[in-house]
């Protein structure tokens, strides 16, 4: 990518892959691949600036692994102007990236730890990274049991299902579906991540928790981790406020002092609950 980070490049859409099939919730996997033949180095949980011209620009969390740097993968939920425009984009056309930007999951701290990802919807895109990075041969020893809790409102909502048997043949990896409430022909677990993570049997002591979704399910999810005894030092999230320039200059996305495109997205909750409470 370019020195200045002001200046996109060109990405051409190589391939879309539909992740939901529900009617209230949208969302698309773009496999992009930059025109000028350079790479995309980015870490699991960093973001970068997307824009369509004559439309306007957008953050989005990288979905893929960092291990494959020549192609990379955005998911997106059709929302409003700039990711409805995105959303009727085919294969073959192009649109404008900058980046990577913001911080990224301290890989190596958490390593000889077992990890828990909790997701709430959306929320597992940007997970994805670390989760690739984890299971991926080269690093999988560096990494205890690996368990996954994912919600979704309804079944057709949850992202990646055709990677998730894939997942579980890494080895000492379990993914844990749920959903809202039940529906005709769910076989998973029904019910909200803070409820269900207290039926898990954990090792707290070696545990780090990784959480991405709605406020109130990250703070409901966090609550209980804590009740149950891990400590908020050893519990991360990645947060989504509103962003225009990305790189700390225009002040958008402040929560008192912390600009969260520099300082974040993502952060320990130790950090967070030491900052006002305007996420
Ligand atoms: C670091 C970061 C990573 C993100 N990663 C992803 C991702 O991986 N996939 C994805 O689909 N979206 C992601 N988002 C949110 C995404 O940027 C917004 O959905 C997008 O900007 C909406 O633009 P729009 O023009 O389509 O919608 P607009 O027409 O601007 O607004 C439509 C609706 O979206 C809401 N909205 C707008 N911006 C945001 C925002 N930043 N956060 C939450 N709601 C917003 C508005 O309140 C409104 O209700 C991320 C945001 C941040 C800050
Ligand atoms: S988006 Fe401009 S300072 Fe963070």
């Amino acid at each position: 990518m370019k020195d200045n980070p002001y200046l996109p490049v060109r990405a051409r859409i190589e391939k879309i892959i539909q992740e939901t099939c529900s009617p209230e919730l949208d969302v698309k996997t773009y496999c992009l691949k930059l025109a000028d033949g350079g790479e995309m180095n980015f870490l699991p949980g960093q973001f970068l600036e997307l824009s369509l011209p004559g439309v306007g620009e957008c953050p989005f969390g990288f979905s893929s692994s960092p291990l494959g740097r020549e192609r990379f993968q955005l998911t997106v939920k059709r929302t409003g102007k700039v990711t409805g425009m995105m959303h009727s984009l085919r294969e073959g056309d192009h649109v404008w990236v900058r980046g990577p930007f913001g911080n990224s999951f301290p890989l190596e701290k958490m390593e000889g730890s077992n990890l828990l990802f909790i997701a709430g919807g959306l929320g597992l895109a940007p997970l994805r990274p670390f989760i690739l990075y984890a299971l991926d041969a080269s690093n999988r020893s560096k990494y205890g049991a690996v368990d996954m809790l994912l919600a979704a409102r309804t079944g057709g909502d949850h992202c990646f299902t055709y990677e998730y048997d894939e997942w579980r043949n890494k080895g000492n990896v379990t993914i844990r579906l749920t959903i809202d409430k039940q529906e005709p022909g769910w076989k998973g677990l029904v019910g909200f991540p803070h409820d269900l993570v207290r039926d898990l049997a954990l090792d707290l002591d070696a545990l780090y928790a990784i959480l991405c979704g709605p406020p109130i399910m990250i703070k409901a999810a966090q609550r209980s981790l804590m009740e149950m005894g891990l400590p908020a030092d050893r519990i991360y999230t990645t947060l989504e406020m509103r962003m225009t320039c990305g790189v700390g200059k225009c002040g958008k996305c402040n929560i008192g002092r912390r600009y969260v495109c520099v300082d974040g997205p993502v952060f320990r909750m130790s950090d967070l609950s030491e900052m006002p409470a305007e996420y």
